[in-house]
């Protein structure tokens, strides 16, 4: 369709994405069978019937059962690889990734793997697509801050290669007040700071993530609109949010696409952006996603247009790299 042709047509940067919530069943069966993991799955259709949350904590299990197939280097690489190849078809040219490296470590998978496995594909994709991207280091927020420590430690070969650190898993009773001291330590190495707030959990966590934390965008953002003084401060800051509208909907964020927020946030002025989050597990990558709720809310090409837009000026890119892109 027109729509579509125009979206995917639209250069974009994707701002949220979690590269373990990018392994596709059939990915995940073939590293099953790579790595001789058994899975507690019979058939891709199983397990895509498997895909049925009705919050994020449903959808968390699910997701960090899932990353056990992922063992080696090369396993990071394929599955980074596979992202990035279909994040190109939709026209993204710069990809911002989170990984959650507490997921692999806590097997027993040395973070070199991790993280050599997806900077490879970063290369790769670079010279393959001109698709550039940066990583971004996810602290796993029900583990304990001491954890996260850790993780940043064994981080510190890599520094030079991470962007930025986030926050992300079980929200609700982890707030970022519980983290405050190791994204100071973060922000004193010269890392970007970005964390989950109001996906699940209340506009106290958004003001938290703000104040504490000193996030420079928030992920998800949306439970910020229940407070109006909120909704002014982060129009005033200009903060961006990377919201992702069909995992809001398969984690019951919004009951129906069609009551989804996006167009009121730029209506008060908040920097939204659109993203896929999870796109193997949430059903969509980010034309999807852009498509979906555009058709939902009667978006604008000239919203669209906006989005995207934001999400080059919502970056981590030096300001000479936005500047190639807006
Ligand atoms: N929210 C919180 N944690 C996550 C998500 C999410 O959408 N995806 C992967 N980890
Ligand atoms: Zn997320």
């Amino acid at each position: 369709t027109d729509l579509a042709q125009f979206i995917a047509g639209l250069p974009k940067a994707e701002l949220h994405l979690h590269i373990e919530g990018s392994l596709e069943p059939e990915l995940m069966f073939a590293l099953a069978q790579r790595n001789n993991v058994a899975i507690p799955y019979a058939s891709v259709e199983e397990v895509r019937a498997a895909y049925d949350f009705s919050n994020l904590q449903d959808f968390l299990d699910i997701y960090y059962a899932g990353a056990d197939v992922l063992r080696t280097r090369a396993d990071f690489h394929d599955l980074a690889m596979a992202y990035f190849t279909r994040a190109a078809a939709d026209g993204v040219v710069h990809a911002e990734i989170m990984f959650d490296p507490q997921t692999h470590t806590d097997r027993g998978i040395p973070f070199a793997e991790v993280i050599e496995g997806l900077l490879s594909a970063m290369a790769a994709a670079e010279a393959e697509f001109g698709l550039t991207s940066q990583l971004i280091l996810s602290f796993l927020r029900h583990l304990p801050e001491e954890a996260a420590f850790a993780t940043l430690k064994m981080a510190e070969p890599w520094l030079g290669r991470i962007t930025a650190v986030g926050l992300d898993s079980s929200e609700v009773g982890h707030p970022p007040a519980k983290f405050a001291r190791v994204f100071a330590a973060a922000r004193e190495k010269g890392l970007k700071i970005t964390a989950h707030a109001g996906e699940e959990g209340p506009p106290a966590y958004v003001h938290e993530a703000l104040d504490l934390l000193g996030v420079d965008r928030i992920d998800h953002g949306n439970r910020a609109l229940e407070d109006e003084a909120l909704v002014a401060r982060l129009a005033a800051e200009g903060m961006t949010l990377t919201v992702c509208p069909l995992s809001n909907l398969k984690l019951c964020v919004v009951k129906d696409l069609a009551d989804h927020p996006l167009d009121r946030m730029l209506a008060e002025g908040l920097k939204a952006t659109v993203n896929s989050d999870d796109p193997a597990y949430f059903g969509g990558y980010v034309a999807d996603n852009y498509r979906a709720v555009a058709e939902a809310r009667g978006l604008s090409r000239d919203d669209l247009v906006t989005l995207a837009r934001n999400s080059f000026t919502g970056s981590f890119l030096p300001q000479e790299m936005v500047a190639r892109h807006v």
